[in-house]
């Protein structure tokens, strides 16, 4: 049952990313003029990707992080600048592709492999790092700790992630919406309360090596997003 809940949605998600919305997110993530409530929205998506950015070693040299949900491909670019090999992958192929046309020839001894498919293959190997920036964001809370007890048995150091924090006016909101046909729009977003969040994650056996450390929230016009940072101990 968990497991088929978590493939319908990741169905829902590959749709919406690699035909739906693939026009607009391609435009959101590039450097082109948008309107004032998306300008603010790409203003908050690039604090975010900053703040995960900050909690990385500076130099990472040598190390291999997973980009897992990596869209257009702008923090592996960024992790790459700092000497990682990236392994970069998102369920959209699409994106993928848009994301290889992206990349930058002065990586340096930095590099990037770009997959598509599921963060959670076995066969992407291991890594120091994993930064999953909004790409949990539509999972609900149980599945969300599942994909992370799935990559913490791939991590060696860190898991960074994004969640949609949980309050009242946002729970009202989306109350409203899905009481509304829902047609071709957006995924859910299934916001979670942190408090919430960190509990499921403390008694979850699988993330019994793991301590959330770091949080962030990010509110930017309608971009509202919030970073923990998971070590492991
Ligand atoms: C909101 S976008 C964020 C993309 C990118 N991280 C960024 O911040 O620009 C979420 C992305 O996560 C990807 N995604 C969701 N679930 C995934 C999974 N199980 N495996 C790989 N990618 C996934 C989606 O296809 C989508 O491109």
């Amino acid at each position: 049952m968990a497991q088929a809940d978590y493939l319908a949605r990741r169905g829902q998600i590959e749709t919406y990313f690699d035909r739906t919305a693939v026009d607009a997110w391609a435009r959101l993530t590039s450097t082109a003029p948008v309107s004032g409530i998306r300008a603010t929205v790409r203003a908050g998506r690039d604090r975010m990707r900053a703040t995960l950015l900050s909690w990385l070693p500076q130099d990472l040299t040598g190390r291999r992080v997973l980009d897992a949900g990596c869209g257009t491909g702008a923090l592996a670019v960024e992790a790459a600048r700092r000497g990682a090999h990236v392994v970069a992958i998102d369920l959209s192929p699409t994106l993928v592709e848009l994301a290889r046309e992206r990349v930058p020839h002065d990586l340096g001894v930095g590099r990037i492999e770009f997959l598509s498919g599921d963060m959670l293959d076995p066969a992407l190997g291991n890594f120091d790092h994993v930064v999953g920036m909004d790409s949990l964001i539509h999972y609900h809370k149980a599945d969300v700790v599942r994909v992370l007890a799935g990559l913490a048995d791939r991590s060696g150091a860190s898991i960074l992630f994004t969640f949609a924090p949980s309050n009242p006016l946002l729970a009202a909101m989306i109350g409203i919406g899905r009481l509304f046909p829902h047609g071709n729009r957006a995924p859910f977003i299934e916001p979670v309360r942190e408090e919430t969040l960190r509990r499921l994650i403390a008694s979850a056996p699988q993330l019994a090596g793991w301590s959330a450390e770091r949080t962030q929230r990010i509110a930017s016009g309608f971009y509202t997003s919030q970073a923990l940072e998971l070590v492991r101990r």
